[in-house]
């Protein structure tokens, strides 16, 4: 039972869309429970959105409007800011600088806000003595946040890992289950709304790197750098690739990997061949998945919703809740100043290589290449050749752990030879 004496946390929300609209309705439907959990009430006081008119899918009649979302964030009625408008500048960022001056605390949905602002923004919150909590900022409803600063804060994490872009994985295992190209489904995805207006945002690794750089500042305790995550999107997988991973027993996917190396922290988020049978490599449609390997719990796996309203209130209200109950915890799980600033790795750890290319069919082609990869320091592991057509020959190869350096220096080599036909292609298998 909530207790009369507490006052209710009263909420201001920004944004009146998939989030806050889902948001709206949770707290409309499940009042009595989250009073309950949270100890006292959760309400809503005031909302903001750019169109007052709009239809939306909730009764909004008890709650005050402001056309500014900062005059939202500095109301005397208001406790918790609740930003889930989006972008990265703009009415977002003001409004919480705003929120967090005026004494607010902030819970937010938005990781291109953190991804580019988080150290500014976690300093000014430990300056105010507010927080600010983003659960429903990576992996949508899977509560990756709270598992890395609270379950697992004894570990030292090893390696985070990650399909966070549901639409990225739509289209890669859509092209894979019905054997159609990139374009194809990437037309599918748009008709069936899959994609953000900036389609780059999805398909060019972007908002799954923004995710990435966020669970990296918690996992090892470093400011985020987000300008430091190697990007790259899915837009020249083949379906070829897709087909001849399989028959290799792998999946390809949009995956992001952050691990703390000798070298320097390690962020990329770019296509990988994984396992078909790890959890990773099972993933299908627009589902999300972070694998965290921690020194003493080993690999846990993480599976969920990454988006919709439901997944992404269920996040929201967990963050609101906790600050009900007064439970409170550094942004990124420890004082922004005590977050170092991170050297980035200048290159990732060596992995195996799938390869694939189309040689002239003529005798020594095969020997050339194995030269070039010589030269280069690559061995090989494995190789493939495939079925003729017409006077060129598909050929696989997965090689022995190799840096992209030396992948490249290969690539480079093979030019020379004459018996290369397009460009071949080269992607990262990671050892999962
Ligand atoms: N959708 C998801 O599944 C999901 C998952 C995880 C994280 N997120 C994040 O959550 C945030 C919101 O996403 P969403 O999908 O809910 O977006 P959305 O459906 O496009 O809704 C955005 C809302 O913000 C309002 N808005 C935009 N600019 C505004 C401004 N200048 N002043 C006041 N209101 C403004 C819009 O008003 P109008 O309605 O009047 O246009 C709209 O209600 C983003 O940061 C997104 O990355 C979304």
């Amino acid at each position: 039972m909530s207790d009369p004496a507490k006052k209710p946390l009263r909420l201001g929300i920004a944004g009146l869309g998939t989030v806050g609209i889902g948001t709206v309705q949770m707290i409309q439907r499940h009042s009595a429970m989250i009073a309950a959990r949270a100890g006292r009430p959760v309400v809503i006081t005031a909302v903001s959105a750019r169109d007052r008119g709009k239809n939306r899918d909730a009764d909004l009649s008890g709650f005050a409007w402001e056309n500014d979302p900062v005059d939202l964030a500095k109301r005397e009625d208001v406790d918790v800011f609740v930003e889930v408008m989006g972008g990265h500048d703009g009415p977002a960022k003001a409004a919480t600088e705003a929120a967090l001056a005026a004494g607010k605390d902030v819970v937010t949905a938005n990781k291109a806000l953190l991804a580019h602002h988080g150290h500014a923004l976690a300093l000014a919150a430990e300056a105010a003595g507010r927080v600010i909590r983003f659960e429903a900022a990576v992996a949508g409803g899977i509560p990756v946040i709270k598992a890395l600063t609270e379950g697992l804060a004894g570990n030292q994490i090893r390696r985070v890992m990650g399909v966070m872009n549901g639409t990225c994985n739509y289209i890669l295992t859509r092209m894979q289950s019905a054997g159609l190209p990139y374009d194809v489904v990437f037309e599918e995805a748009r008709q069936l709304g899959y994609l953000e207006a900036d389609p780059n945002l999805d398909v060019g690794g972007i908002d799954a790197g923004h995710k990435l750089s966020l669970l990296a500042a918690i996992a090892f305790g470093t400011q985020v750098s987000f300008d430091a995550v190697e990007l790259e999107g899915i837009g020249a997988i083949s379906i070829d690739d897709i087909r001849h991973a399989a028959d290799m027993g792998f999946r390809i996917k949009l995956l992001g990997v952050a691990q703390m190396t000798g070298r320097g922290l390690e962020q990329r988020m770019t296509p990988c061949l994984v396992p078909a049978d790890h959890p990773l490599g099972q993933l299908q449609g627009g589902t999300n998945m972070v694998v965290v390997e921690g020194d003493a719990v080993g690999q846990i796996v993480l599976r969920g919703a990454g988006a919709g309203a439901g997944p992404t209130a269920s996040a929201v209200m967990g963050d609101v809740i906790d600050i009900a109950r007064g439970f409170r915890l550094p942004v990124f799980g420890q004082p922004a100043a005590s977050l170092a600033t991170p050297v980035a790795a200048q290159s990732a750890a060596p992995a195996p290589w799938y390869m694939r290319m189309v040689l002239v069919d003529k005798p020594g082609a095969l020997a050339k290449i194995a030269t070039c990869l010589g030269e280069a320091g690559v061995s090989i592991d494995r190789m493939r050749q495939y079925g003729h057509q017409d006077d060129h020959a598909p050929v696989l190869i997965v090689t022995h752990k190799a840096t992209r350096q030396d992948i490249a220096h290969a690539m480079g080599l093979f030019a020379g030879t004459g018996v290369v036909v397009g460009d071949p292609v080269a992607i990262r298998i990671e050892e999962v």
